[in-house]
């Protein structure tokens, strides 16, 4: 069996590759990433030269390197994880996410058609469907739950979706869809949520919350989606979405608060800054289709997780400082310097 994992020197996709290394040791990996700012060869430094392992430095809109890597591969099985994938940056610069995400997905279903590929998988995300109001915390996210996006990341991402589901329909691809909620752990990037302030709080530099911090999100342990992805491309149902999620809604500054804690740092550096544009209140998947269906449940509960995580970060200060030692201080300062704190 050989899998392409796009995106894979990514948070999640880097992940998936150990996880599937270990659940499938003899199935060949190929990793088709083009290193954006988000892509780290040092994470993959583990696999990098084993057998039954390939890195390609491609990006995944470039038709004719895709049609080659699956002339030479046959792959049977396309993951496909690349993507832009941070909101604030989509609304500082949405066209690199439509690209990306949608074009970028269509040259690979392309050439899944062309060389009669088992199955292609897509990760999405539950930002497709919108956000949910605060105060109604029975309404969950399902699979028939309408796509109402507000961002240009979360519009590039349901628009790859319609067109992973048309291609299932009009040319019969097998595909399947998986709509996970937000992760975290090992490799997470240190400029989404809970790396920044993990990263911030050890050098004892402001923690800067949107807004009031009032926001939910639905937190799922990486490992867990990574899990439910295997489950997905061998018995999931082709044409089928399934949503990835494990009940565990936080809000922000809870969490926040939370890193303060385990990191004894104090609280007085949270400092509560202009909120992010469109910004989503809640988000909460149900999760009962997966579980009915591929008998998928979470395993990590939120405070276990919550210390694994800060627990890597810890033992991997190398990883972290080499990356907001770098391009990232401009990144920091664009989106953070100037702005208006609360
Ligand atoms: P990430 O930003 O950490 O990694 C993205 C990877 O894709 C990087 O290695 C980057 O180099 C690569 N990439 C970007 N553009 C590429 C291109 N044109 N060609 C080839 N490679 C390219 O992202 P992540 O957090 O690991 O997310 C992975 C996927 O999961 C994304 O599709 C995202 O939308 C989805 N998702 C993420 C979350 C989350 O909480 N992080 C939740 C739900 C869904
Ligand atoms: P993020 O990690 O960017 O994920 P997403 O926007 O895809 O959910 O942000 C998670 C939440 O944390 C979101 O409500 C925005 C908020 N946030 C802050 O309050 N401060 C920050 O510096 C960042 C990066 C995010």
């Amino acid at each position: 069996m050989t899998i392409i994992v796009t995106g894979g020197a990514g948070f999640i996709g880097s992940n998936f590759i150990f996880h599937m290394r270990k659940a499938h040791p003899d199935y060949r990996i190929v990793c088709l990433d083009c290193l954006t700012y988000a892509g780290n060869l040092s994470t993959l430094s583990s696999v990098m030269g084993s057998e039954n392992f390939r890195f390609v430095k491609k990006s995944i809109t470039d038709r004719e390197a895709v049609f080659k890597l699956f002339e030479e591969e046959k792959p049977d099985i396309v993951v496909n994880f690349a993507a832009e994938s941070h909101v604030d940056r989509s609304i500082e610069d949405p066209e690199i996410f439509i690209k990306t995400n949608i074009l970028g997905t269509a040259v690979l279903m392309d050439a899944c058609i062309k060389y009669g590929i088992k199955r292609f998988h897509q990760v999405s995300t539950d930002e497709v469907y919108g956000d949910l109001p605060i105060d109604r915390p029975d309404l969950f996210f399902t699979e028939e739950t309408p796509l109402h996006t507000s961002s240009p990341y979360s519009s590039s991402k349901a628009g790859a979706d319609l067109l992973v589901l048309a291609y299932h329909r009009t040319y019969g691809l097998p595909v399947t869809i998986s709509r996970c909620s937000n992760n975290y752990g090992p490799y997470h990037f240190p400029e989404k949520l809970i790396p920044l302030m993990i990263a911030n709080a050890l050098n004892d530099k402001p923690l800067p919350v949107y807004g009031k911090g009032e926001n939910i999100r639905d937190w799922l342990y990486v490992e867990d989606h990574c899990r439910a992805i295997d489950l997905i491309i061998h018995n999931g149902r082709a044409g089928e979405v399934y949503n990835v999620g494990g009940h565990n809604e936080m809000k922000n500054i809870d969490i926040v608060k939370m890193i303060c804690r385990e990191l004894g740092k104090p609280e007085s550096l949270i400092t509560f800054v202009a909120d992010r544009k469109g910004h989503d209140m809640r988000y909460a998947i149900d999760p009962e289709k997966i579980h009915r269906e591929l008998g998928w449940l979470p395993e990590t509960r939120f405070s276990d997780g919550i210390k694994k995580t800060i627990r890597w970060y810890l033992d991997n200060r190398d990883w972290w400082e080499t990356i907001i030692s770098g391009e990232y201080r401009n990144y920091y300062e664009k989106m953070y310097g100037g702005r208006e704190v609360l």
